[in-house]
């Protein structure tokens, strides 16, 4: 391991079927008002608001009510919740929902005092937060993201375009985070398997990059070995607490900062992603396993060595009497089965992109220089081609 880092997590998780309760350490630590944000439903039909409020209530809390946050979240929707927070004095920002919720709340978060154009200081200028932010906690109800233990925020805004993340500073994280496995039950199916892929892909991007012997590679590899086990139980039985609330905790230590430390990373298949989200506000897990293939089989001949490594460690590939790049390519062959067998969407036509679409994807991916291949204007076009 040759970087040097700086390591601070200051999230507070608590995990566990009686973990919503502890509501009731966290709220007493903030002002009366909290800002109650969530999606566009789903925790009214299976009863999380309900428990949410009544903790609320019980801790002598406004509520100031923040419902209707769309999937992959519009900076209008952001600058909505700005004015809500600034009209009810939110003390707390309190996400209930998935990913978009907790982005959503993040960017909120550090806009109610900003008097600035949000947009461009954030997300196009990714400039520091120099005013004060509204603390946020977040109650999770799906899985994938790593949002809740995490600076990231990403936002999508339509009229240019773009769905950019920022990855803010540790002040931005969450303060506490409420994990109960059993809040995931009653995702639907195809939200279940695109926020499993969404954890893979977050461990890849870590993982496809550097040539050092470093721990968190190993780390990594253990994070994709329970994965792939536990998704594969999830995939029979969502039901099976065991199995989701393994997949609810390594999506949590894919994206907490930790396997990134002491090592450069790639992102690139979630800067195609996004590019492919900005056009066709597609389900986030869905756009990185659409493109994954055709990305990964145009950077292994970069990578080989680290493609036979994850060949071997994940997929099992026996490595006997063959080349070094055959055994990385069987490994993605291994791969590619499992994901078609989870049922993951394999190609850009199937989430509603049209080929027209492509010079437009190919000018809002942004470029990243992490990965084994600095990838250019042309290599994206072609991956792009190669996914429809
Ligand atoms: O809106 P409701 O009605 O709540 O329904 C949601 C939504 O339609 C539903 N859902 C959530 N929990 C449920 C449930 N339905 C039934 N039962 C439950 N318990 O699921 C749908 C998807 O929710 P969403 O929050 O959009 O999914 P996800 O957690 O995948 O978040 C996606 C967003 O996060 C961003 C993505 O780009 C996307 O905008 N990301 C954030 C990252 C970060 N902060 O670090 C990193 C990721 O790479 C990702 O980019
Ligand atoms: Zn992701």
């Amino acid at each position: 391991m040759n970087g040097n880092f700086t390591y601070c997590n200051p999230t507070k998780l608590y995990f566990g079927v009686d973990a919503l309760e502890n509501l009731c350490l966290e709220l007493p630590k903030y002002g009366k008002n909290v800002m109650l944000s969530y999606g566009g439903g789903s925790v009214k039909r299976n009863g999380i608001y309900e428990k949410v409020v009544a903790l609320l209530k019980a801790n002598g809390k406004n509520i100031i009510e923040d419902g209707g946050v769309m999937p992959n979240p519009t900076i209008e929707r952001v600058m909505e919740g700005v004015g809500r927070a600034r009209m009810g004095k939110a003390d707390l920002i309190l996400a209930v929902g998935g990913g978009s919720v907790c982005d959503y709340a993040k960017a909120v978060s550090v806009s109610v005092n900003c008097e600035e154009d949000i947009w461009e200081k954030y997300f196009i200028r990714f400039e520091d937060v120099d005013c004060a932010i509204v603390p946020v906690g977040c109650v999770l109800t799906m899985v994938g993201t790593g949002s809740e233990m995490n600076g990231g925020s990403v936002i999508t805004n339509h009229r240019e375009k773009l769905k950019i993340g920022h990855v803010f500073g540790e002040n931005v994280f969450p303060k506490f985070a409420v994990l109960n496995p059993e809040f995931t039950f009653t995702l639907p199916r195809y939200q279940m398997i695109a926020g499993i892929y969404d954890i893979m892909s977050h461990i890849l991007e870590q993982y496809f990059s550097g040539t050092d012997d470093n721990t968190s590679d190993y780390i990594a590899e253990g994070l994709l070995r329970s994965l792939i086990h536990s998704a594969d139980i999830a995939a029979e039985d969502p039901l099976d607490y065991e199995a989701r609330s393994n997949l609810m905790w390594t999506a949590t230590w894919a994206l907490n900062t930790l396997i990134a430390k002491g090592k450069t990373t790639d992102w690139m298949v979630h800067m195609l992603g996004q590019a492919v989200g900005a056009f066709t506000d597609a389900t986030h897990g869905m756009t990185l396993s659409a493109v994954t293939m055709p990305y990964y089989r145009y950077i292994l001949p970069y990578g080989t060595k680290k493609f036979a490594r994850y060949a071997v460690n994940v997929w099992g590939v026996n490595e006997a009497g063959k080349s070094e790049t055959a055994v990385a390519y069987e490994g993605l062959e291994r791969m590619e089965a499992w994901m078609k067998k989870l049922g993951l969407v394999m190609d850009l036509t199937s989430l509603g992109a049209t080929k027209d679409m492509l010079d437009g994807m190919v000018k809002s991916t942004l470029i990243m220089d992490g990965g084994y291949k600095v990838m250019n204007e042309k290599d994206i076009r072609a991956v792009l081609s190669a996914s429809f």
